[in-house]
């Protein structure tokens, strides 16, 4: 039996896992309890679906108590002080449970775990072993060597390490929506951002495994895909050329998503992150060709002004995001749009700040996540700029486009009032399961009451009766 408890980047909640039957479980039979707990975005997520399997191997049986655990494993985020500071609180819970139970083992996984390397054992007394995140396919060993006496850190980061042959452990799964990882790292160097240094180099994961993975999720009763990578526009896998043969063609990102695409008409395909300085009209043109693939694109701006994005490196203007807004809406008519932004980076002026507000009414935006700038030690704009804006000031302009962000959430579902949405029942909603829960293509989360004839997993066609500033309302119609 498998429990996990997941944390999500935006919402601090802890969810309980759902109980998770492993068949032909080859155990070696140590027979000791593992329990882990994820923070930060999906690639943590989808992550410890690959450390659940690596360990699953070696015979762990799992708890979602972590007070029975002998292994407690917190997979963590670095991309916000907060996020690190939400980890030692954790630590703190876990030592006080160590306390009653002094052999249970304490792993750091994650970013955190490769920001802070040797360091994390210094600081944290509790903590036994460092995992960051190219060298799960360590942690065998590393628990191994806790057990003889030592403490243990493998934090080294690797050029080509995708884990492509390893099959997730699916956790808190719903058995309808999957992710899968189709790179790792960024190339990027945007100057607020930890990620380049806990996550290494960028790579592509073999396409031919990607679309088995998404084959392998369909066939079992799996009915969306969401592929991942910090910028997904740059993926790029060239399979090795066999003697003899003619050399492969490089696959990009256009190519994979039509390749995942044609799976099957009833898999639906979305995907994120995408960068705005790489998104092409190729990708947007596949997007348009395919029913399958969802009109949805994460675009995040950081900044509506150009001076800001310089100082960000995001190697784009504002006039550049605008073109690629309008490039998706000419291309895609109607298609959902999301994004990231922050306020208050370093010398960022009102006026600029306006410049952001007015990106948000430019493009109206269906869904924001919205941050206070966090300076992050090791980053490009840690070294370069101070960090000089006040905390009060950040947070007033965080303020300010929450409260934007609501009205335009709220407008952008209001259009599908009244109108009929294919929507994909992913199972009942967390209210009440009198109602299923399912998303429409743009990936506006609908409620509507259970009807019999259907289950999770089938298309349904849903009037759109009503809306809150978050979600559809409903009922399904024949
Ligand atoms: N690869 C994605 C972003 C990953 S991090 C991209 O390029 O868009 C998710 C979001 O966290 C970022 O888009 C940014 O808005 C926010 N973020 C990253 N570093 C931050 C920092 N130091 N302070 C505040 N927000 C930050
Ligand atoms: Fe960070 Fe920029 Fe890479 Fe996104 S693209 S992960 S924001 S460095
Ligand atoms: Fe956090 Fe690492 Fe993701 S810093 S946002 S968990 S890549």
């Amino acid at each position: 039996m498998l429990d996990f408890a997941h944390t999500t980047k935006e919402h601090d909640e802890t969810r309980q896992g759902e109980a998770l039957l492993i068949e032909n479980n080859v155990s070696k039979g140590n027979g000791r309890k593992l329990y882990i707990e994820s923070y930060g975005c999906q690639m943590n997520f989808s992550d410890s679906e690959i450390v659940a399997s690596i360990l699953l191997e070696t015979g762990f049986e799992t708890t979602k108590n972590y007070q029975e655990a002998d292994v407690v494993f917190i997979n963590t985020c670095s991309i916000r002080e907060n996020a690190e500071q939400r980890v030692r609180n954790r630590l703190k819970e876990f030592e006080f449970a160590k306390k009653s139970n002094p052999g249970m083992i304490v792993g750091v996984l994650g970013c955190m775990a490769e920001r802070l390397k040797a360091k994390f054992l210094e600081e944290e007394k509790l903590v036994d072993v460092v995992v960051g995140p190219d060298a799960y396919r360590d942690l065998p060993n590393l628990i191994s060597q806790v057990d003889d006496g030592n403490r243990s850190v493998n934090v080294l980061l690797s050029r080509e390490e995708t884990y492509a042959d390893i099959s997730p452990v699916r956790l808190n799964s719903n058995g309808i929506t999957a992710f899968i990882s189709i790179m790792r790292g960024c190339d990027n160097m945007c100057s607020f951002c930890v990620v380049p240094f806990t996550r290494g180099r960028e790579r592509s994961r073999d396409a031919a495994s990607i679309v088995k993975e998404a084959h392998d999720l369909f066939n079992s009763g799996y009915r969306e895909v969401t592929l991942l990578g910090q910028n997904v526009d740059s993926y790029k896998y060239t399979a090795p050329t066999i003697e003899g043969q003619e050399a492969s063609t490089p696959v990009n990102f256009a190519n994979l998503l039509a390749l995942v695409a044609e799976v099957n008409p009833l898999l639906r395909v979305r995907f994120s992150t995408s960068h705005p300085k790489d998104i092409t009209d190729e990708v947007l043109h596949t997007m348009a060709s395919y029913d399958n693939i969802c009109k949805y694109i994460h675009l995040p701006v950081q900044s509506g002004n150009s001076r800001v994005l310089e100082l960000m490196n995001r190697t784009y203007d504002r006039d550049w995001y605008i073109n690629r807004i309008d490039a998706i809406n000419r291309i895609i008519p109607g298609c959902g749009i999301s994004t990231d932004i922050i306020t208050g980076f370093c010398t960022e002026t009102e006026e600029e700040h306006q410049d952001t507000v007015s990106m948000m009414d430019y493009v109206k935006y269906d869904y924001a996540f919205m941050f206070a700038y966090s300076e992050r030690p090791g980053t490009l704009a840690a070294k370069r700029y101070a960090d000089d804006i006040p905390e009060e000031i950040k947070k007033s302009r965080l303020t300010e486009i929450v409260a934007k962000q609501r009205a335009h959430s709220f407008e952008r579902l209001q259009q599908f009032v009244g109108k009929n949405q294919r929507v994909l029942i992913e199972g009942f909603s967390k209210r009440s399961d009198k109602d299923f829960a399912g998303r429409n293509d743009q990936n506006a989360m609908a409620i509507f009451p259970v009807d019999e004839r259907y289950q999770a997993g089938d298309y349904v066609t849903v009037m759109i009766e009503s809306c809150t500033s978050a979600t559809l309302l409903g009922k399904i119609v024949d």
